[in-house]
């Protein structure tokens, strides 16, 4: 069989059954802080000590963390497919990478990155993080998170644009399809001619965009949707 173009776009709830929080559901992380207060360039540049504070703690977690049965079963994807299989991921963990995951694309940023403010130089993050921490190439006490905040460019546009162009199916993964340019995705690659899977616990919001739908848990249910990939 010709191998498909396949991209897949995860969200927070891919790494829920890790133990690592989401946003949007009941307790999620918007629910214990405010979006202005800690993910926003205004945030950073009020209140620098609780934006890191927010980010180390989620650090943490992160690296405490195990790549699940979901993440595990795209790299197994990518591997019998390779070049064939993007995902793209609004997550800021690690858990795909370590999972085994290549053709990956961080949109929205990663935790185990540092970002100078000052000269945009980039090196791996110390588990907890300040902003006086000098940056190694320009010596700035300007060191963020390499976290793309709210109202800021996402990253990988040069990869990610093509590669919903020719997507011969778009699968989405444990998001809430409320935040863009991600949840137009669907509607966009539909378009296009892509056969479009929503994988969630429940309905998203752009679930109308959506050719075929799979219900319950990440780790339940990617892996059997990835066998009937493979299996075809
Ligand atoms: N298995 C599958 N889906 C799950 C699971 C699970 N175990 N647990 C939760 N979900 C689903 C929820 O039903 C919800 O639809 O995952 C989705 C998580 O939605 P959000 O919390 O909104 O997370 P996400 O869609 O990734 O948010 C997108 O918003 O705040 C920004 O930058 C942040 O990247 C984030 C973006």
């Amino acid at each position: 069989m010709t191998p498909e173009k396949i991209v897949i776009l995860t969200g927070a709830g891919i790494s829920a059954e890790s133990g690592l929080s989401t946003f949007r559901d009941a307790g999620g992380l918007w629910a214990q802080h405010r979006v202005e207060d800690v993910a926003t360039p205004e945030a950073y540049q009020r209140d620098p000590t609780l934006v890191h504070a927010f980010y180390n703690a989620r650090r943490t977690r992160a690296a405490e963390a195990e790549p699940n049965a979901a993440h595990i079963a795209l790299a197994r994807l990518e591997a019998k497919h390779p070049g064939d299989v993007l995902i793209i991921t609004q997550n800021v963990d690690d858990l795909h990478a370590r999972a085994g995951s290549r053709n990956l694309v961080h949109m929205h940023g990663r935790l185990m990155g540092a970002l100078c403010h000052a000269c945009q130089h980039r090196w791996p993050a110390p588990r907890e993080m300040r902003a006086t921490d000098p940056c190694p190439a320009c010596n700035a006490a300007q060191t963020r998170p390499d976290i793309v905040w709210f109202g800021e460019v996402p990253y990988g546009a040069e990869i990610i644009d093509p590669a919903l162009s020719a997507a011969d199916l778009f699968v989405a993964i444990g998001t809430s399809g409320n935040v863009y340019p991600a949840a137009a995705y669907a509607q966009h690659t539909a378009r296009l001619g892509a056969h479009t899977v929503q994988i969630n616990l429940e309905a998203a919001s752009n679930a109308r965009d959506f050719a075929e739908s799979h219900f319950g848990p990440a780790t339940d249910v990617v892996p059997k949707w990835v066998e009937s990939i493979l299996r075809r």
